[in-house]
């Protein structure tokens, strides 16, 4: 049986639309032969006004229904993600999605850590690196740390000059330790690596990069171990500072949240430039491993969300386009969507389309939204954020940010309405994410006695961090709110989200403390 697949516009192309007497009799709607939205041909220009604000509001109810993430879409999206962490823990590529890298934590903090504890974060635009002294008894003494802007440049270029860079400024911080303690940088230091990229590890301070993401490209580092590269660079510098460690974003996030929270904590999230997700899983459902299963009879997973699809996926064809204009197209999408590097992207691409379809800024399309990366997340969020009545700092952020001028009400919230749908869809998409791996581990779900009240709650803390979650409230909000409905509160399970601030860099202190060769040979 042959069957003809129509694809569905994303907007919808009904029939013609009634003005309700707001146009003048002068005035003919004239359909357009691409979107089917009515134009105005010798239009008052209130008429005009009106008659793109109206158009407007159409595309964007067609974009709503498109993004839509009802809850019966988000267990979905839940359960295809549950199929996909099986399929990638069964064998190694077993799921073309998700990487479910084992991690080779065996060893999570348990607060009894002493001495001093360098660490690198290196994950985004942004890079930092870190000085920890731990005094046992889950005490930190004392912290300090540094943060720098990667220059674009580097993100594109070779290994050595990325860690030449990152080296020599860990050199210079590891420097002021001597200004500060009056001790000799020739010292041996020990440092955790936080390297927010899929690498397949092959010990907890080895492991090769599989590939790049949120807009690094440096294809001769690929397949190569990065802690080499960052040891070498080390060494060039002069200094005596030894990788005891290396993990992921959310691995070091999650060792954090023990260290500080408890050992609930089994799950480790980041929702910032990028997003991902790593969990404490029973080392034997880890079929692909094939060494000697480790003490604790637990291993930390790290999921690689990131590159997480399924159709059911709530897409439309801003996400099109900003996978199609990104460094790595056909990858990532759930990032694509969820995540603070795109989120920006996606609002600039409606917003495009709306001021060309529906003219919504006036006869020519303000210049600035054909401009790639001119609308930043921070934007959106502000946008977002902003609940007076005359919507003032989305006048604010068109006007400095866009370039485009005295808007109308009717514009701006227009404008709001699109922030809120893609903050509203990523929220709930990360809470979908969150549930799927709950579910994975018992913690949420029917489980096999189905529902039973049991009278002690079987409680969970998810450690969060990443500027989106941290800073952009009605994200975090809807998130909290999606996950809440999704697990509900009725059942046996509860979970807590906890930002475990700068998670990532203390977590991976903390990591190389907890696998620090002196320590073990103590
Ligand atoms: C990377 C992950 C990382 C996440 C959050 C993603 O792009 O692939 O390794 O954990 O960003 O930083």
């Amino acid at each position: 049986m042959s069957m003809t697949v129509e694809r569905v516009s994303l907007f919808s192309r009904g029939a013609g639309v009634t003005m309700h007497g707001l146009l003048s009799a002068r005035v003919q709607c004239v359909r357009s032969p691409w979107w089917g939205l009515p134009k105005v041909a010798g239009a008052t220009p209130n008429a005009n006004r009106v008659v793109r604000v109206h158009n407007a509001d159409r595309l964007v109810h067609g974009l709503r229904l498109a993004a839509a993430t009802p809850l019966p879409l988000l267990r979905q999206v839940a359960d295809a993600l549950v199929g996909e962490m099986c399929a990638g823990l069964e064998e190694e590529g077993g799921s073309d999605q998700l990487k479910m890298l084992p991690s080779y934590v065996e060893n999570l903090p348990t607060g009894d850590e002493e001495g001093l504890f360098y660490a690198v974060d290196l994950g985004g635009t942004n890079f930092r690196v870190l000085r920890l002294h731990l005094g046992g008894k889950g005490q930190v003494l004392s912290q300090e740390s540094k943060e720098i802007a990667i220059p674009r440049e580097l993100m594109v270029g070779t290994g050595k000059d990325l860690f030449d860079f990152i080296a020599n400024t860990l050199a210079t911080f590891v420097d002021t330790e001597d200004i500060l303690l009056d001790s000799k940088s020739n010292k041996h230091r020990e440092a955790g690596f936080a390297f927010s990229f899929p690498v397949r590890q092959t010990s907890v301070k080895s492991g090769n990069v599989i590939q790049w993401t949120k807009g690094f490209k440096i294809d001769d580092a690929i397949g190569k171990d990065i802690v080499k590269q960052f040891q070498d660079a080390i060494s060039r510098s002069g200094h005596d500072v030894e990788i005891s460690a290396l993990v992921n974003d959310t691995v070091g996030t999650l060792a954090g949240g023990r260290y500080n929270f408890q050992e609930e904590t089994m799950i480790g999230c980041i929702l910032g430039t990028g997003t991902n997700a790593c969990y404490v899983e029973r080392a034997d459902a880890v079929k692909k491993w094939k060494e000697a299963l480790p003490k604790s009879g637990e291993m930390v997973i790290n999921l690689e969300w990131g590159n997480f699809r399924s159709p059911w996926l709530p897409r439309t064809f801003a996400d099109d386009e900003v996978d199609k204009e990104s460094v790595n197209p056909g990858d990532q999408w759930f990032e694509k969507m969820v995540s603070g590097m795109y989120l920006g992207e996606i609002v600039r691409h409606m917003l495009l389309r709306l001021a060309e379809e529906a003219t919504l800024f006036g006869d020519t399309v303000p210049e600035k939204l054909r401009e790639q990366q001119s609308l930043e997340t921070k934007h959106v969020s502000k946008i977002h954020a902003d609940i007076s009545s005359e919507l003032q700092t989305v006048a604010t952020v068109l006007h400095e940010v866009l370039r485009i001028h005295d808007t109308t009400l009717e514009q701006r919230r227009i404008v709001h309405s699109l922030c809120d749908m893609v903050g509203q869809r990523g929220g709930r998409l990360a809470a979908a994410g969150l549930y799927g791996i709950l579910k994975k581990i018992g913690r949420a779900g029917p489980n096999k006695n189905g529902f039973a009240l049991s009278r002690q709650k079987k409680t969970t803390v998810v450690a969060m961090d990443g500027g989106l979650y941290e800073h952009h409230h009605p994200y975090r909000k809807y998130m909290e709110d999606a996950l809440q409905e999704l697990v509900g509160t009725n059942g046996p399970y509860e979970v807590f989200l906890r930002l475990q601030n700068d998670g990532s860099g203390i977590g991976a202190a903390l990591l190389a403390a907890s696998h620090s060769r002196h320590r073990q040979t103590e």
